[in-house]
């Protein structure tokens, strides 16, 4: 078990680089599996999370090739099952290969650590045992064993706003017999949408439905920029700093992601960004210090700010005004139950906040004494931790930091060079 001390930081003027995109990765390599042919991953993300998928790659007899700054994957000629598959942290993994495999042959064991095993895989699974496909769960959490088969269509209307099953839905389409419709909540992040359509899938989006058509990946070649949740901690440090000025280099500004970028403006923030359009846009951020104001955060822009809320309950403390957040009931299911990660912290570090059910309601204009921040092994919350250190009066020390490693490994090497 390892712990961070992080002190209070007087100055911060500088260039930053992120990690890349942990969805955008994951996606990427995920496609490269059903794809017709090599596909070429630049820039990958090289984390915990990501290795998860990358070690499934392997065991489904995917061939890799690590070269400088890319992969080269080439598909397996016939899928190879019955091999325990470990998802291992990664709620990314799990319900999109869930998707994939049940419409392959093969019979397929996914596994992962304690806190995957305890998040809830239903939302997938439910969808689809009613179209006819076949996994074998305790009470629908991992372990799972998947029979895959070829599934007539996925007809299904998305009950909650998750961007990983609408994954795993429209992953399942592409090897169905027939067309298949996914209906409802699909205003989550569409990174799998733009991706593959961009390689040769015959998918149809408007904003009520997507409409999936038998067709497979080809020629994949993707770029992943800079990961917008991870760079959403140093956009959070130069706007809530008194003496900050803080540039983020192509990171990646899909607008199904930045809707926290969108907040923080409201709120008052002094930040800049150059937008490069591509598969996936891009570019960079610059935010300096700024005296922000809480604003009513509208119920529909959570499935856009899901990773960020951490972040954002952060500046509604430290900003003028109350803030308030409604609605935020996905956020006990993941990594860690983050509303209660959130709230305990709070007040270990000297700021009050009310937790009622599915909101939080928090005083505005308070200041971070200091004190000890757990991570819940929760990647999120120990670089929350991390920030509220550098933004505080006396210094937090994050206890079992080590779960950085999921998303973001040198975070705390950076913010120790700041
Ligand atoms: C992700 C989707 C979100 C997000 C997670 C990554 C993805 O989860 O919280 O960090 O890559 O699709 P949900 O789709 O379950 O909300």
């Amino acid at each position: 078990m390892k712990s961070e001390k992080i002190l209070p930081l007087k100055k911060v003027k500088k260039i930053i680089y992120i990690p890349y995109d942990k969805s955008i990765t994951h996606r990427g390599l995920i496609f490269s599996v059903i794809s017709k042919n090599k596909s070429v991953i630049i820039n990958p993300l090289k984390a915990l999370d990501t290795l998860s998928t990358l070690k499934i790659l392997t065991k489904l007899d995917c061939k890799i090739t690590e070269k400088n700054d890319y992969l080269e994957i080439i598909p397996p000629k016939k899928i190879l099952s019955l091999v325990p598959l470990d998802c291992g942290n990664s709620g990314t993994t799990a319900r999109l290969m869930i998707g994939m495999l049940s419409s392959l042959e093969g019979s397929f064991q996914l596994i992962g650590d304690d806190s995957l095993s305890k998040r809830p895989m239903k939302r997938i699974i439910e969808p689809i045992l009613k179209n006819g496909g076949e996994i074998i769960s305790d009470d629908n959490f991992l372990p799972i064993i998947i029979k895959g088969k070829k599934i007539k269509k996925i007809e299904y209307d998305l009950k909650i706003a998750s961007a990983q099953v609408k994954s795993g839905l429209i992953l399942c389409g592409l090897n169905c017999k027939e067309q298949s419709i996914i209906r409802g909540r699909i205003d989550s992040r569409d990174h799998t949408e733009r991706i593959l359509s961009a390689f040769n899938c015959d998918l149809q989006i408007n904003s009520k439905n997507i409409i999936i058509n038998p067709s497979r990946p080809k020629d994949i070649v993707l770029k992943i920029p800079g990961d917008f949740s991870s760079a959403s901690f140093f956009i959070t440090l130069g706007v809530l700093h008194k003496n900050a000025e803080i540039i983020l280099k192509n990171i990646g500004l899909n607008p199904s992601r930045t809707g926290y970028l969108n907040i923080l403006k409201k709120m008052g923030a002094d930040i800049e960004i150059n937008l490069k359009d591509d598969i996936e846009p891009y570019g960079d951020i610059k935010v300096r210090s700024s005296k922000l104001k809480n604003v009513n955060i509208p119920n529909e822009i959570i499935p856009n700010i899901i990773d960020e809320i951490p972040l954002l309950s952060l500046c509604g403390a430290l900003s003028q005004g109350e803030f308030k957040i409604n609605d935020i009931s996905e956020l006990r299911l993941k990594e860690s139950d983050r509303i209660r990660s959130i709230t305990e912290n709070f007040k270990n570090i000297g700021l009050k906040v009310i937790e009622k059910n599915e909101t939080l309601i928090i005083k505005g204009d308070q200041k971070i004494k200091g004190g000890i921040f757990n991570s819940f092994k929760d990647h999120r919350i120990a670089m929350l931790g991390g920030i509220c250190g550098l933004l505080s009066e006396e210094g937090i020390e994050i206890k079992d930091s080590e779960c950085v490693n999921i998303s973001f490994p040198n975070f705390f090497d950076i913010i120790k060079q700041l």
